[in-house]
């Protein structure tokens, strides 16, 4: 069967990869997180097709998930899944905690709100992302869209409208990456079950997380480096007794610290993914790497207003 693709009218969407900087996991029961998005992301465009019968799959370009995540705000969004084709252009990794599935949440549905010829407010763009990240991870705290959207720096408290943060000083970071991929999902039941079977020392974990957070957010307004290492080195400890870490980001953050970073922990849902190290500037921040040695599995981002 010959196949006919006329392309007509096209509309795009971009998201952002993002990185938290602290309070992953005990942000999802309503504790105050910190995170900012990265320069890399996603991009994501829907053309109008017109085609002849015996039809190749729009969306073959997606694996099951990202399909019945994408087909699901598509219908809330009142646009025809079937109507358009569909091409994205990535620079993230996936599946290494840097928000890829938040970013093409964030993309498509700020494509598809254009398909529908509605505003793309934040909002609205949030709401729709939210669907997509809820067939992706369950329960989803929200925060990794709000980074997607590219806005910089943020507190976020599940619930409440995102703070924008503005730090005392530049903040750069070295993300140096597993290789390995965890699945959110999994790592958020993982925690969720702890917590059901022993509601008190979960729960303490939690608060200690939420704690260290409020503790870090003001080392951050203060652009006090030490005291936020601080912060982020007890983050990781916490994270490593709700049973998110794993022996490979243990020995990574320990690498980074050896490497003279001020702080390092695990970023996202842990299992697997990416490591963050606090440096004192942009030329430490090169040095660690450079002591890491691990080329492209690591680089520098800077958290800055
Ligand atoms: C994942 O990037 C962050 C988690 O806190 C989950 C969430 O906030 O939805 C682990």
């Amino acid at each position: 069967m010959v196949e006919v693709f006329l392309f007509m009218a096209s509309f795009s969407g971009r998201g952002q990869g993002k990185l938290i900087l602290m309070g992953e996991h005990a942000v999802v029961y309503g504790k105050h997180a910190v995170g900012t998005h990265l320069s890399r992301g996603l991009s994501l465009r829907l053309r109008a097709l017109k085609r002849a019968p015996g039809r190749l799959d729009p969306l073959r370009s997606l694996d099951s998930k990202a399909r019945e995540a994408y087909r699901s705000a598509a219908r809330e969004a009142g646009v025809d899944p079937d109507r358009y084709g569909l091409t994205i252009a990535s620079r993230l990794p996936v599946g290494q905690g840097l928000g890829s599935s938040a970013a093409f949440s964030v993309a498509a549905s700020r494509a598809l709100l254009a398909a529908a010829g509605r505003g793309a407010p934040d909002a609205e763009v949030l709401r729709l992302a939210g669907v997509m990240e809820r067939v992706f991870h369950g329960t989803p705290s929200g925060m990794d869209a709000v980074m997607a959207l590219g806005r910089g720096p943020v507190i976020f408290r599940k619930g409440a409208p995102p703070e924008r943060l503005v730090p005392g000083r530049p903040l750069a970071l070295v993300v140096i990456l597993s290789g390995t991929s965890p699945s959110t999902r999994t790592m958020v039941e993982k925690v969720r079950r702890g917590c059901d079977r022993d509601r008190s020392t979960y729960g303490s974990l939690i608060d200690a997380a939420g704690d260290l957070v409020l503790q870090g957010l003001e080392a951050i307004r203060r652009g006090s480096l030490a005291e936020l290492g601080r912060a982020m080195n007890e983050n990781h400890a916490v994270l490593r007794a709700l049973g998110v870490s794993t022996p490979a980001l243990d020995r990574l953050v320990e690498k980074a610290r050896t490497a003279g970073a001020l702080g390092a922990k695990l970023t996202g849902g842990g299992g697997g993914g990416a490591v963050i190290a606090l440096a004192s500037a942009r030329a430490h921040a090169g040095e660690i790497r450079k002591k890491l040695n691990m080329g492209k599995n690591s680089f520098m981002t800077i958290m800055r207003v």
